[in-house]
């Protein structure tokens, strides 16, 4: 068939908002309170016993969350936190914020997630914690990184903002208290939305009145629980904090959204199978691993990565021949150390850095792009973008043997 460009723009996601969310917002707006109430609290007893947790607190995003966590775990300056360098930058910088330094480790080349047996080299009488990040939704080698954790007394806290339904184990990613806390986002581009927001998943009691404190002023007692019937009006502030609480409005999404989480996570399989079938034999491209019985992914991204030489033009180029094409893609991501502040952070903190620097992250940061991915993109959808990445190359190679 003669390849025929896409007529309108496909986005890259785009969040499953359904009448049941649409109808929940508008029994919140009429029920006369809309901001943290009885619907978090019950969207954070969903989110526990989906992930099999015994504390789940939610908040304005994952960003928070992060935050909140290094201060929950009393994070001094000077202290060394694991963790690599492709991810979203609040990975890094909340570690930074708190006055702590992100050391990095290079990823595994196959799954773009944290590579183990580089973690003990990293490790020096500063180091205080792992944050291994299950990119792309695929959970990272947990065994090996809680193995070194629990030799050298370090605490783990995963970055799960992507990993919502994804197991390790068949444990939900969360779920298992060799972690000290896990951290989900709900932005509208992962699984499941609640427009923004993010939750600390946790298994300690102890560290629950800090959390409702941080989250919220520095107040223990939620407003909606001083304002009802039997609450009592004063508040007792015990120590400063930011203002990052989830509204109702927030929980009416997700109340619907985690019920439908299994069923959108099964259809994004079926469509990144889908995707490595009509890529087979491909040799432009390097596509993504799957996961396996260990390691359960929830298909939350599709990352191919080009190969410039073989495709004839740079994955930048790529990128915006795909658009001409009207098809959009994202970049997840561009590794956190080459940002500028980072590049002047790792000047002055080289010993952050391995030696032999950061070789697969710098590879794959160059080369990486998203494809469109979510549970409504259609079959013909895919088609058009499979055909038109074969188009753009076509052509790219004929330039170059030309
Ligand atoms: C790996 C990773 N960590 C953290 C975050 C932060 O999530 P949020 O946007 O909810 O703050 C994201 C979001 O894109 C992410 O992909």
């Amino acid at each position: 068939m003669p390849y025929t460009r896409r007529e309108t723009f496909l986005p890259f996601t785009r969040p499953m908002i359904g009448q049941a969310e649409i109808d929940e917002m508008i029994d919140s707006i009429h029920s006369g309170w809309i901001t943290t109430g009885p619907k978090s609290a019950r969207f954070e007893e969903e989110l526990q016993t989906y992930n099999g947790v015994p504390h789940c607190r939610v908040m304005n995003s994952a960003t928070t969350a992060q935050e909140i966590t290094m201060q929950c775990l009393n994070l001094q300056p000077g202290d060394e936190v694991i963790t690599t360098s492709l991810t979203w930058v609040s990975t890094l910088s909340t570690v930074v914020l708190q006055g702590g330094i992100p050391v990095l480790v290079d990823i595994d080349p196959v799954t773009l997630n944290l590579n183990p047996s580089k973690l003990e080299a990293a490790i020096t009488p500063r180091t205080v914690g792992i944050i291994p990040v299950h990119l792309t939704g695929l959970p990272c080698p947990m065994e090996a990184i809680w193995d070194i954790a629990q030799r050298h007394g370090l605490w783990v806290v995963e970055d799960a903002a992507q990993a919502m339904g994804a197991t390790y184990k068949g444990t939900k990613i969360g779920g298992d208290p060799r972690s000290v806390m896990s951290v989900y986002s709900f932005h509208p581009n992962k699984n499941m939305t609640t427009g923004e927001g993010g939750a600390i998943a946790f298994f300690k009691d102890e560290f629950l009145p800090r959390i409702q404190r941080l989250r919220f002023h520095g107040i223990e007692r939620d407003a909606w629980k001083r304002q009802s019937k039997e609450g009592s009006v004063h508040i007792d502030v015990t120590e400063p904090a930011r203002k990052a609480n989830f509204m109702d409005l927030q929980a009416a999404l997700g109340l619907h959204q985690i019920k439908q989480l299994d069923g959108f996570n099964a259809r994004r399989r079926q469509l990144f199978h889908r995707y490595l079938d009509l890529f087979q034999g491909m040799d432009e491209v390097m596509l993504p691993t799957p996961g396996d019985e260990i390691h359960g992914h929830c298909f939350h991204l599709f990352v191919l990565r080009l190969h410039p030489e073989k495709a004839g033009l740079s994955r930048d180029e790529f990128v915006a021949a795909l658009k001409e094409e009207n098809i959009g893609t994202g970049i997840h991501y561009r590794p956190t150390h080459w940002h500028t502040y980072y590049q002047d952070f790792y000047a002055k903190h080289a010993h952050a850095l391995p030696k032999d620097g950061l070789p697969h992250t710098e590879w794959s940061g160059e080369r990486l792009l998203s494809l469109p991915l979510w549970p409504g993109l259609t079959e013909e959808d895919q088609d058009q973008v499979v055909a038109a990445i074969k188009h753009v190359i076509a052509k790219a190679r004929k330039n170059v043997t030309v």
